[in-house]
C-alpha cells in the first residue's frame, strides 16, 4: 500500500543527474525556491537570494555532481556532491534540498540512493554530510543510509563509508529502511563551514558578524 502511493505520488518524474550548462539555472531555481525555514536548513543559516545565485554559479564551476528529481518538468530536488578538496579531511561533501511540495514522499531517499551510486563510479570510498542539530528530517534521512552523526557546534556531522555497503543493499535501502553501520566523524566541519562563508562574504546575522 505504501509503495502505491510512493509510486502514484512520483508519476510525471524522472531523476538524473544536471549537465554543467543547466546546473546553474536549474539548481538556483530550485534552491531560490526553498521556503524560509527550508533554505536555513540547506545553508546553515544563509537565507538571501543572493548567496544562492552564488552558491549555484560556484557549483556548477567547481565540478559539482547535481543529481535532480523533476516532477512536471521542473527540478523539486536536487543531491549534490561537492568536489573532494573542499573538505578538511578531503572528504566529499554532500547535501540534499526537497521541495516542500513533494516532501516525505521518498524523494530525498532516491536522489540519495543515485548519489551514493554516482559517488562510488568516481571512486569515492567516504562522504560527509553536515547538517543542523535540529534537523530531524535530513538527520533520518542520513540515517537511512548508513550516517552516523556527531553533534558538536549546533550541527551534525558524519560520514558514510561506501566501501560498507554493496549495491544491492543500496538499491532497497529506501523501500526497506535497513541501517548500516558507519563509523563516526570527530570534529567540526570547518573547511564546509570556510566555503558557504567565502560565497556569502561573511558570517550569518546570528553568529552576530558584521
Ligand atoms: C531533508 C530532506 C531532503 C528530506 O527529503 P524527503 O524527500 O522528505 O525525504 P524522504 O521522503 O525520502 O524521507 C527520508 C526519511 O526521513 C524521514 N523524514 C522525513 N522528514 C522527516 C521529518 N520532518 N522528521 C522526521 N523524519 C523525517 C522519513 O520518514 C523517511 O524515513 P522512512 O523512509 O523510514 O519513513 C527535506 O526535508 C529537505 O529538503 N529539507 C530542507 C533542506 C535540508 O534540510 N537539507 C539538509 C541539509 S544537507
Amino acid at each position: 500500500m505504501y509503495l502505491t502511493l510512493i509510486a502514484a505520488a512520483l508519476a510525471n518524474s524522472s531523476v538524473r543527474t544536471l549537465s554543467q550548462q543547466e546546473e546553474l539555472p536549474l539548481l538556483r531555481d530550485h534552491l531560490l525556491r526553498l521556503d524560509r525555514t527550508s533554505r536555513h536548513d540547506r545553508f546553515h543559516g544563509f537565507m538571501d537570494d543572493s548567496f544562492i545565485e552564488r552558491y549555484a554559479e560556484k557549483c556548477a564551476n567547481d565540478g559539482t555532481v547535481v543529481i535532480a528529481f523533476f516532477e512536471d518538468g521542473v527540478v523539486r530536488g536536487a543531491a549534490e556532491l561537492h568536489p573532494s578538496d573542499q573538505s578538511p579531511d578531503s572528504l566529499p561533501e554532500i547535501a540534499f534540498s526537497v521541495e516542500a511540495s513533494v516532501r516525505r514522499r521518498g524523494v530525498g531517499s532516491i536522489l540519495f540512493r543515485k548519489l551514493i551510486t554516482e559517488a562510488r563510479a568516481k571512486g569515492y570510498k567516504n562522504l560527509r554530510i553536515t547538517t543542523g542539530a535540529q534537523n530531524d528530517a535530513m538527520r533520518a534521512l542520513a540515517a537511512k543510509f548508513g550516517a552516523k552523526l556527531v553533534f558538536r557546534h549546533g550541527e551534525s556531522t558524519g560520514t558514510i563509508d561506501l566501501t560498507k555497503h554493496d549495491q544491492t543493499q543500496l538499491a532497497t535501502t529506501w523501500v526497506d529502511s535497513a541501517v548500516n553501520a558507519t563509523r563516526a566523524v570527530v570534529g567540526f566541519n570547518r573547511a564546509y563551514w570556510r566555503m558557504l562563508l567565502r560565497i556569502s562574504g561573511g558570517a550569518p546575522r546570528e553568529w552576530g558578524a558584521q
